[in-house]
């Protein structure tokens, strides 16, 4: 007990020093004069230590932004030339291995803390020309990979794959086969997912990096489909029914049933991923109620006392 003392001395000791210095770069920090170069166009002198969205919106070039700087919509991207420093861990979901590599930032994230130039394509100055140029995908958000401009040639991918893993391997082989494919994250999704019963979630940075598709858009469809789990599965899913007409019917004792066989609740996974319990409401087979399904195995008619059989056949 008596080494718990200084950890906690220590940790209230580092957090304190941490505030300090967040408010201290916060209301002293003077980063002078600096130059906000924005190529071709203008540039700016302002008073370092605001971020490039603010010191373009008071200037009147138009970024996009529907978060309010927040960084979590990702509209506020440009291009930075020179002067940027590393990429921020609030920046990373939003940028694709491209976007990273050739210097596209998040305007709201980045301060301007020296001399900076940036880059602003001319299509985002305003929403008229991003449709007319065809360029706004409202489902893609910003694609930049569309503008030659922008972009350096990534060619060092090699590079990342020298530590792989069993599982690694395994990821990259299935991103691989639907690579070349026009809208191949939903297919790449789903193959892990089948293939590791779940989706691991370090494999979505590698689906990111080499579909070249932001992380927060790999979330975006991962979550949104029931199909994909981040929790690993069992290899038999069993799925009670609790629709209206399976639970008038015993649904419920069934699932209890289940859970106690398995010493599980429902939406957990037995300790040698043997199974998974889950409900569902209604499977369309009401006139067999109630239901269970295991896997494809559809099992109507059920009485509790018949759940140890069935299990017997997993
Ligand atoms: S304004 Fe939304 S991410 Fe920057
Ligand atoms: S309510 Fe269970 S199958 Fe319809």
């Amino acid at each position: 007990m008596e080494f718990i003392t200084p950890i906690i001395v220590l940790s209230s000791i580092s957090l304190f020093l941490g505030v300090l210095l967040v408010l201290a770069d916060k209301f002293f920090a003077d980063y002078g004069e600096c130059r906000l170069i924005i190529a071709g166009e203008k540039e700016l002198t302002v008073r370092g230590g605001e971020t490039i969205l603010s010191y373009l919106t008071v200037n009147n070039f138009n970024i996009p932004s529907s978060c309010g700087g927040k960084a979590t919509c990702g509209y506020c991207k440009i291009k930075v030339l020179n002067g940027a420093g590393p990429i921020l861990p609030t920046e990373r979901p939003f940028l694709t291995r491209d976007e990273k590599d050739a210097g596209i930032r998040l305007a709201c994230q980045l301060k301007v803390k020296n001399d900076m130039e940036i880059f602003m394509p001319d299509f985002l100055e305003t929403v008229k020309n991003i449709v007319k140029n065809r360029l706004y995908d409202p489902k893609l958000r910003w694609r930049f990979n569309i503008s030659n401009q922008i972009y350096s040639k990534h060619d060092d991918k090699n590079i990342k794959k020298q530590d792989d893993t069993d599982d690694k391997a395994k990821i990259y082989g299935i991103i691989e086969n639907y690579k070349s494919m026009a809208g191949a994250l939903v297919p790449v999704l789903q193959n892990i997912n089948s293939a590791f019963n779940y989706l691991p979630e370090h494999g979505l940075g590698y689906i990111s990096e080499e579909l070249n598709i932001p992380l927060s858009q790999v979330y975006r469809v991962a979550t949104f489909y029931n199909a994909f789990s981040f929790k690993p599965k069992g290899k038999n899913i069993i799925k009670v029914c609790l629709g209206t007409s399976c639970y008038v019917k015993g649904g419920k004792k069934i699932m209890e049933t289940l859970e106690k066989e398995l010493s599980i609740k429902v939406g957990e996974s037995t300790g040698d991923l043997k199974y998974s319990l889950e409900t569902v409401n209604c499977i369309g087979c009401c006139g067999q109620s109630p239901v269970i399904t295991i896997n494809e195995d559809i099992y109507g008619y059920l009485k509790h006392t018949m759940i140890n059989d069935i299990l017997k056949k997993y």
